[in-house]
């Protein structure tokens, strides 16, 4: 069952997930060659706390971090670490946070000084590809039609859509019905309707679309080693359209 929340969950949901943008604004900053991974995950968590609210991440199915924070090959939920940012890297920060009972969930990929041409188009292509992705969100059509969207826009520009990993609904808990994948077929898949809110989050690669897992157990990385971007962000299904809930 795809829930429909109510105008008060709604409220809740804006606050979460405005949370989660602000925290992004509050982080960029601080995402400079020298500083650690772990550094700019105690920020986020402190951040999020002070504005009332936990991250969802933090022993989420045993994940041992507050934010997923993933560099350059690295496609989601890297650990962070003592590790540090180097200039022409490329971070994913993929930030959830709990707000009474309702969450907020998106993720942004930066660079950090200065980065290939190659990395820019891939964090330009696969924004865009969010927000194609994005616009096949309102009432009355199928989450088929957000898939076919995003792997149209990515494979015109060459790039790999990860197929293992998907977007998802949010609500009381961070994961829920339905699955939003990065493929899928126009007309097909569950229909959206007004109220659901879903997370959109295409994950594109520079090369092949494969991925396996490291030895931690979560962090995912392209089989080619090459770089992946990520963008997501949580939005309301409306009449016409979504509304943003991540707003940044
Ligand atoms: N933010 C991730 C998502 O988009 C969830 C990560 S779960 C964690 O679905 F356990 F890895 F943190
Ligand atoms: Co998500």
């Amino acid at each position: 069952m795809i829930s429909i929340k109510s105008p008060r969950e709604q409220e809740l949901m804006r606050i979460a997930g405005q949370i989660v943008g602000d925290t992004h604004k509050y982080l960029i900053p601080y995402l400079k060659p020298g500083i650690t991974t772990q550094k700019i995950d105690e920020l986020a968590r402190d951040y999020i706390i002070s504005r009332g609210a936990t991250p969802s991440c933090y022993h989420y199915e045993g994940y041992p971090a507050n934010i997923c924070i993933s560099i350059n090959e690295e496609v989601v939920h890297g650990i962070a670490s003592s590790r540090k940012l180097r200039d022409g890297d490329i971070i994913s920060l993929d930030i959830c946070a709990c707000y009474k009972g309702y969450h907020g969930d998106s993720a942004w990929t930066y660079p950090v000084g200065n980065i290939t041409d190659e990395k820019k188009q891939l964090l330009e292509y696969t924004q865009k590809a969010l927000f194609e992705g994005l616009s096949q969100v309102k009432a009355g059509n199928h989450v088929g039609d957000i898939g076919y969207a995003v792997s149209k826009y990515a494979s015109a520009h060459n790039l790999g859509v990860v197929k293992e990993l998907c977007g998802h609904g949010v609500g009381n808990n961070l994961h829920e019905e339905p699955d939003v994948p990065n493929y899928g077929i126009q007309g097909k898949g569950p229909l959206l309707k007004e109220g659901m809110v879903i997370a959109v989050e295409p994950m594109l690669n520079l090369g092949t679309a494969d991925v396996y897992m490291l030895d931690d157990d979560w962090t995912i990385v392209t089989a080619d080693n090459q770089p992946s971007a990520h963008f997501e962000h949580t939005v309301l299904v409306t009449k016409d359209g979504y509304e943003i809930m991540t707003k940044r």
